[in-house]
């Protein structure tokens, strides 16, 4: 594919990456109930990677978030599909994408915990520090990436290669 620069995590890397985290988590949470909070549409291939590979009991329901990461409005966050269900009392696992800026993620930590759930923790495919300008905690993270557009296993450009089994870098003459 000319739009790809290089891979950076194979689909083989990456489920095993997810096999490891999905242990370290069904540990952390064994003998309880968690509910998995995907971020659509990105953390969809993600979500349903990890929760296939968790021992605890899972159910899943999913947030629409709009960023404008526009100058004008830097880090600004807006709820296009809310819950479908109370998380109040339960143990919740937001699960990412990707975490850049880090102003969505603290924006959704906001908005869920005002909901009252018994516990809420992160965790994330991709976490990319070097961009990052609001500290928030990351609980669990599959891989670190350097400062690149990438797109694949859910990650989108213009909505396209989500499809994509393995992470990659995205040429720069195409977009990124
Ligand atoms: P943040 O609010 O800056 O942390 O941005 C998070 C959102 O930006 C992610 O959920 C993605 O939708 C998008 N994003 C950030 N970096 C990338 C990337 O490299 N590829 C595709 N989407 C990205
Ligand atoms: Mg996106």
């Amino acid at each position: 594919m000319p739009e790809i620069e290089r891979v950076l995590f194979t689909e083989e890397e990456i489920l095993h990456r997810i096999r490891q985290v999905a242990a370290d988590i069904s540990a952390d949470y064994a003998g309880r109930e968690l509910k998995l909070i995907g971020v659509l549409k990105g953390s969809v291939f993600f979500l349903t990677a990890l929760a296939r590979e968790l021992t605890v009991a899972v159910t899943v329901d999913f947030l629409g978030v709009s960023s404008f990461t526009g100058a004008s409005a830097p880090g600004m966050v807006r709820i296009s599909k809310d819950l479908d269900e109370s998380i109040e009392g339960e143990h919740v696992l937001l699960v990412e994408d990707i975490v850049d800026t880090g102003f969505t993620t603290r924006y959704l930590l906001q908005h869920l915990t005002g909901r009252a759930p018994r516990s809420l923790a992160v965790c994330t495919l991709l976490d990319r520090t070097p961009r990052r300008i609001v500290q928030i905690p990351l609980d669990y993270r599959c891989f670190e990436i350097p400062d690149r557009f990438v797109v694949g296993f859910g990650l989108d450009y213009r909505q396209l290669y989500r499809n994509l089994k393995y992470v990659a870098v995205l040429n720069p003459e195409i977009g990124g």
